[in-house]
């Protein structure tokens, strides 16, 4: 165990809809609310307007949270929905206009994607971003995301890549809560589930390499990363993320059948 645990785990001692509760208006309530949280909501953006824009535009996001990631979104229709009624209530009071003139204004729903019944009209995207370790039956949800899209349709998911995760040293006052996280996925773990759910993976990376303990203390370190300038440095970070070294993991995946 590599991590140096300071402030007490809240999330641990909380019902599950009470603690996302707490965690949306704690964490989610800016819409820059810190660094790492605006660079996975910008990058995971960029990858999933990359595809609106060959394809169709409409989105289901599931476990959308304070709906962040929504209003950076060109979509033509938008449907997230969300465990936290108290997410749900800040991505309604966030709504804004939608990026495309003429698109369908963005609607949220406080649901159980467990339980939700599947949608009439399949869907372009399916997006999830930093939630599936949350899910009590992950294969299920990734199936019901499989059901969601359309033949030909993407799905964009995100997820913490332990790896990484396990080796960022913590200060003294910043708190870990990991909330209820049913079971970390290994990389080789995400594949199988994506996989057998029926959707063909067509890109696989990390993103935002990070960390400072063990393997990653040398490989981030600055005297190493800033040695030989600004090209070697941006050079060794697209390394890093397509090395597995990034705090997320990035998937897209495409329902052929
Ligand atoms: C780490 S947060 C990420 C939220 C959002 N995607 C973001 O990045 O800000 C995980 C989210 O998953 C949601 N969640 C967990 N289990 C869920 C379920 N069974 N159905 C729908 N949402 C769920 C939680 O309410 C929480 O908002």
């Amino acid at each position: 165990m590599h991590m140096t645990l300071s402030l007490p785990d809240r999330s641990r001692a909380m019902e599950e809809k009470s603690w996302w509760d707490t965690w949306n208006t704690s964490y989610r309530t800016q819409e820059d609310n810190d660094e790492i949280s605006s660079e996975l909501f910008a990058r995971a953006a960029a990858i999933i307007n990359e595809i609106l824009q060959a394809g169709g535009g409409r989105v289901l996001e599931v476990a959308c949270g304070a709906g962040t990631l929504s209003r950076k979104l060109k979509y033509s229709s938008y449907h997230g929905l969300d465990l936290s009624p108290a997410a749900i209530e800040l991505a309604r009071r966030k709504a804004g206009m939608p990026l495309v003139p003429g698109a369908v204004p963005p609607a949220y729903e406080a649901a159980d994607f467990h339980d939700a019944p599947l949608f009439e009209e399949p869907f372009d995207v399916v997006v999830c971003i930093d939630a599936i370790s949350s899910f009590r039956d992950q294969q299920l949800a990734m199936n019901k995301m499989t059901q969601s899209l359309r033949k030909g349709g993407h799905l964009v998911l995100t997820t913490i890549n332990r790896f990484v995760y396990d080796r960022i040293r913590r200060t003294q006052n910043v708190r870990l809560e990991s909330g209820p996280v049913r079971h970390w996925l290994t990389r080789g773990e995400l594949r199988h589930l994506i996989k057998h759910a029926g959707l063909k993976i067509e890109h696989f990376s990390t993103i935002m390499p990070r960390g400072n303990l063990g393997i990653l203390r040398v490989i981030n370190s600055r005297r190493l990363n800033e040695a030989l300038g600004a090209s070697f440095a941006a050079t060794l970070r697209c390394w890093k993320e397509s090395a597995g070294l990034g705090q997320y993991s990035v998937v897209v995946a495409r329902k052929t059948v």
